[in-house]
């Protein structure tokens, strides 16, 4: 199970022990804090100490009482294409609950649950929130009741669960981060970002740039062969991009989505030379190679599944459904995960590939497993997710160098526990920049900017139809990991300059976005005209500021933007104009950005202290 860690001396565990004679159960629950931080990560474990089975319904990992301040809650929702839009509405008597029963986190809601005082904003006001470090289904409810208390939990969601507790077994829940901030939302998102960044994301590659990336999905889709990719190379390479990455469609008899899934041969009518001769044509144009995987698939119309029909998930006996023509492989059988695992290690073995894009499309229904009798069915979902992480575990130790970046049908399974394997998550489909405010604003709201796989669309936008700037497009990914998803071959030369210079200023500023402290400025959601955001490094000698004037007001002539985490007595020199100003002005009176004329305008800031 992905957890939490630190250093020697850097974090303590308190552990409770209760016992319940009568059943011969012993529950830990576990509390632990971090010298550098604000926040408690608690966790449960059940052991079986009796003779007799034990059956768990239901065990969460956090559940908080506390008096009712007037609370608002705070939840991040959505859908495919605007996931984790964030939602606030009063606590009212009764129940409030988000869940996913989806086997993955999902795009439609987080693990996350926030209560903050009346009045709360991104400065000012006291916030509890938690947030489960799990990528399957789970609950977070709050209750007001009759007494004016109010309960906030999280944990694994008890519906259809019920895991069975031999002599001798022993339970362990996901771990639950709990984090109080008595200086608004702001305060509890820096404290997140903290804590992810140094006691989660284990990755070698955090705290390094990231290469950026273009992938091919959405400049080919399916359509695209081993020449079209070098091409891509090449001209990418010219501009200072880093790495390909190959996306769907280079396996089996995949020419669309309907087949072949769990077939993972490459397909010789595209990649005519094999896969290493691709990967060495476009190591030697001087780019990274990466490549796209569903690994937890089965399409019925494959080779695997002629074969092995019994390892969908599926209720025996009965006809399962496909979603996006497929089924979800059976992994809560060890001999699937190791076969699932061994067609993605034989890949990465026979080739140069220093980055995995794992994909999975579709939520799981039907469940039902061959190996699982009646008795054992409850542990069904759990074992799934267990067998992801197994998975991801090997990846990880079988190939130290690796980059991994998890993805679902873009962003359904952007959790703390994926993060645990992968220092960066693909964020949504939706590239539009627009769209992507208020996704990426949400997302930020719990995890490091440095987590968020950003990317400059093609236009118009795939999922919107939106005509917007490349220049817009650029700022908002910048704010994330950096890449393309458009056919650079196919610019005109005005944008592919363009593209070079934003390649140049993710080098400038990727330091400072990945590393520096994120503080939300203005949004969009809540003013429904402009957003903004700031990265200050850690010893406040410069910030980044982006700006995106979502509409053109006439009349007013400029906006007032007040920043933050300067340092008061210090002076900021804005680079792009040359304007001095102490970090008091700029914090208290602010700074005045001029209308942009026309909508979707952007600029990005830089004050460096002087
Ligand atoms: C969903 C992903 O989010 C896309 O980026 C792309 O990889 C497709 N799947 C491919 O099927």
């Amino acid at each position: 199970m992905p957890a939490t860690f630190a250093g020697k001396g850097n974090a303590q565990t308190l552990v409770i022990t209760l016992k319940d004679a009568l059943l011969g159960l012993r529950v830990e629950l576990r509390y632990s804090v971090f010298e550098d931080s604000d926040a408690l990560v608690r966790s449960v474990a059940a052991v079986n100490e009796g003779t007799d089975r034990l059956y768990l319904e239901k065990i969460l990992s956090a559940s908080l009482d506390m008096d009712n301040e007037e609370f608002d809650l705070i939840t991040l929702h959505g859908s495919w294409a605007r996931e984790r839009h964030i939602t606030s509405r009063k606590v009212t008597e009764g129940k409030h609950i988000v869940s996913s029963l989806r086997g993955e986190t999902s795009h439609q809601v987080q693990p996350f649950m926030a209560l903050a005082t009346n009045g709360t904003d991104q400065r000012q006001g006291t916030v509890y929130a938690m947030n489960l470090i799990y990528s399957g289904n789970f609950i977070a409810e709050t209750e007001l009741d009759y007494q004016e208390s109010v309960r906030m939990s999280v944990g694994l969601h008890p519906d259809g669960f019920e895991w069975v507790l031999e002599p001798g077994g022993r339970f362990e829940t996901p771990e639950a981060v709990l984090i109080c901030s008595d200086g608004g939302l702001g305060q509890m998102t820096r404290t997140f970002h903290k804590l992810y960044q140094n006691h989660l994301i284990r990755s070698k590659y955090l705290h390094s740039k990231r290469p950026i990336l273009i992938n091919n999905w959405e400049a080919t889709y399916f359509d695209f062969d081993d020449e079209k990719l070098v091409a891509i190379a090449k001209e990418a390479k010219k501009l200072g991009i880093e790495m390909l990455v190959m996306d769907d469609g280079w396996f089996g008899k995949r020419n669309d989505d309907s087949c072949a899934l769990g077939d993972w041969q490459v397909n010789r009518d595209k990649i005519k030379g094999g896969l290493k001769s691709l990967v060495d044509r476009v190591n030697a144009e001087g780019l990274k190679f990466g490549i796209w995987f569903e690994p937890e698939m089965i399409c019925p119309d494959s080779d695997l599944y002629r074969e092995h029909p019994d390892w969908a998930v599926q209720v025996p006996g009965r006809v399962a459904g496909t979603m996006r023509n497929q089924y979800v492989l059976d992994l809560t059988r060890q001999e699937i995960v190791d076969y699932a695992y061994e067609c993605v290690a034989q890949i990465l073995r026979s080739a140069n590939i220093a980055y995995v894009k794992w994909d999975m499309n579709r939520q799981l229904t039907d469940l039902g497993s061959f190996a699982l009798d009646s008795a054992h069915m409850g542990e069904f979902s759990h074992r799934y997710v267990l067998g992801v992480y197994q998975m991801q575990e090997r990846l990880l130790t079988e190939f130290p160098d690796l980059l991994l970046e998890n993805c679902s049908g873009g962003g359904g399974r952007f959790d703390a526990g994926m993060l645990y394997y992968s220092p960066q998550i693909w964020t949504s489909d939706d590239m539009d920049p627009v769209e992507r405010l208020l996704i990426q604003e949400g997302t930020a709201l719990l995890y490091p900017l440095s987590t968020m796989g950003a990317h400059v669309c093609v236009c118009p936008n795939h999922s919107v139809g939106r005509v917007t700037p490349m220049e817009t497009r650029a700022h908002v990914a910048l704010a994330g990991t950096f890449g393309y998803e458009l056919d650079i071959t196919k610019l005109s030369g005005e944008e592919k300059e363009k593209a070079a210079a934003y390649n140049r200023e993710y080098h400038r500023y990727n330091d400072l976005v990945r590393e520096g402290t994120y503080y939300r400025i203005a949004s969009y959601r809540e003013n429904g005209m402009y957003d903004c955001w700031e990265v200050v490094d850690e010893e406040k000698r410069e910030a980044l500021v982006t700006y995106v004037q979502v509409r053109f007001e006439p009349v007013r002539k400029s906006r007032r933007l007040k920043l933050e985490g300067l340092e008061e007595k210090a002076r900021y020199c804005l680079e792009e104009t040359g304007e001095t100003y102490t970090g008091e002005m700029l914090m208290q009176a602010g700074f005045l950005q001029e209308m942009i004329f026309g909508d979707y305008g952007s600029r990005l800031l830089h004050f460096v202290r002087i």
